[in-house]
């Protein structure tokens, strides 16, 4: 123990992650936290003392969490305010991104006042249709279609405020851009980046095969075996640094996670979006396989002065997200669990918490995300057949989960000069 207390702000499967990571090497107390992570308190942020203070999601982040906590003096992982619209407004992101050169589909934004333009915009592209909300839309802001005529309804809606009211009424338009998607993270402190050299993929959709509307994530592996050594330093050179530099340029001293998923084109590589925190479940398989005292890591990138790229275990990661029924509509809560020490019991196996509550001595179902069946072994496969060992333990009434996760993944690596994405064919099947 270094003696040092970390405060993690965030209620989900991610701040779990955060919480036994950093357990590791100090006291962590999380806010609000939920009955399944140790240290929960239902003491806010700003009324804790700390020697860190690292926040998991965007929302706050957003609300300047981030900038009052610096303001008393406190060393925080996260950006403020201004680096935070990297997420809350996609227009200002490709903004950015688009001024340091960053390769990334061509767009265009339009506000509630420019619909002709923006239908004209939208059928030049000559689909498919990709159109985005600017501001956070909790996962629901993007549509993407080949039926123009569905394209144009979309672009009334959210153009008249009727789809995600005052906060949608800005649009990006953007060319379609087609490939596997895979998510990174570097760690900025204001004025460098280092990467996690690895890479994450999740699965959005609901049902096996891709089936169903879209989550905010049902499970999700790392490594993305074969392809991440090449990627990783092209990754830091065509995105992640130049975009620090333009944030800096711009006056904003980002010190936190760069989450960027990439959609990998016959092109290269092209940037999608950032997030300004890790992703969740993204975090359940990526957080735990940093070696070292993650700690000191999280506390050198919020001091300005992050030194060298963590090491990141070779070990494979997978978690499988176990949601309720009805999940992501309307998920029925309230149900007992079962099972969840007989999971947990098994070596290389830990379930992190997400919507969960408690009564009695007894675990319930409070939302739609309900646990994260995480296991760690040598390869994917393995680590995949421990995952779902687990997940048959645990059990409640009306229990959703995939049964794909991490199921495909690519044989070869891909060959960066000829840019073939052949080896992933099949992994794009199951996104
Ligand atoms: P975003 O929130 O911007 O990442 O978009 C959500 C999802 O929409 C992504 O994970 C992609 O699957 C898809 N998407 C976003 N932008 C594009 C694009 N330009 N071309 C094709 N699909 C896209
Ligand atoms: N799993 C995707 C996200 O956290 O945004």
């Amino acid at each position: 123990m270094t003696g040092k207390r970390v405060v993690v702000v965030g209620s989900g499967g991610r701040e779990h992650a955060y919480q036994a990571v950093l357990a590791r090497t100090a006291d962590v107390v999380v806010t609000p936290g939920n009955p399944g992570i140790p240290g929960s308190v239902a003491t806010s942020a700003e009324d804790l003392d700390a020697d860190l203070f690292v926040i998991g999601p965007e929302q706050p982040l957003v609300g300047g969490l981030a900038d009052r906590l610096r303001r008393r003096g406190r060393l925080v992982f996260g950006p403020g305010a201004d680096g935070a619209e990297l997420e809350g407004s996609k227009k200002w992101m490709k903004d950015v991104v688009a001024a340091a050169g960053v390769p990334t589909a061509a767009y265009a934004a339009f506000t509630a006042d420019q619909l002709d333009e923006a239908l004209a915009y939208l059928r030049a592209t000559g689909g498919p249709y990709v159109i985005k909300t600017d501001g956070l839309a909790a996962g629901k802001g993007v549509l993407v279609t080949e039926n123009l005529a569905e394209a144009e309804a979309d672009v009334h809606d959210k153009l008249s405020g009727a789809a995600f009211g005052e906060s949608g009424t800005i649009i990006i338009i953007e060319e379609a851009l087609d490939g596997p998607e895979i998510s990174f993270f570097a760690l900025c402190d204001g004025t460098k980046a280092v990467p996690i050299a690895t890479l994450a993929q999740d699965h959005k959709r609901v049902g096996d095969g891709n089936i169903g509307p879209n989550t905010g994530g049902m499970g999700c592996y790392s490594p993305v075996p074969g392809v991440e050594v090449q990627l990783v330093e092209e990754l830091m050179a065509v995105a992640i640094d130049p975009t620090v530099a333009e944030l800096r340029r711009r006056g904003i001293d980002y010190r936190g996670v760069l989450f960027a998923g990439f959609m990998l084109t016959t092109d290269g590589p092209k940037l999608l979006e950032y997030n300004i925190r890790f992703g969740d479940p993204e975090a359940q398989v990526v957080l735990p396989r940093i070696e070292g005292d993650v700690v000191e890591l999280l506390s050198s990138v919020a001091a300005g002065a992050v030194h060298e790229a963590p090491t990141v275990s070779s070990d494979a990661m997978v978690t499988v997200v176990l949601a309720s029924e009805g999940y992501p509509i309307s998920p029925r809560t309230g149900d007992k669990i079962e099972g969840l020490a007989a999971a947990e019991a098994l070596d290389g196996v830990q379930v992190f918490c997400a919507g969960i509550g408690r009564v009695a001595d007894s675990f319930t179902t409070s939302g739609g995300r309900v646990l994260n069946v995480t296991a760690r072994a040598a390869d994917v496969e393995s680590a995949r057949s421990l995952a779902y060992e687990a997940c048959s333990l645990i059990s409640w009434p009306g229990m959703v989960m995939r049964t794909d996760i991490a199921a495909v993944t690519p044989a070869t690596p891909i060959p960066t000069s000829s840019r073939s994405i052949t080896a992933m064919s099949e992994q794009e099947a199951l996104r």
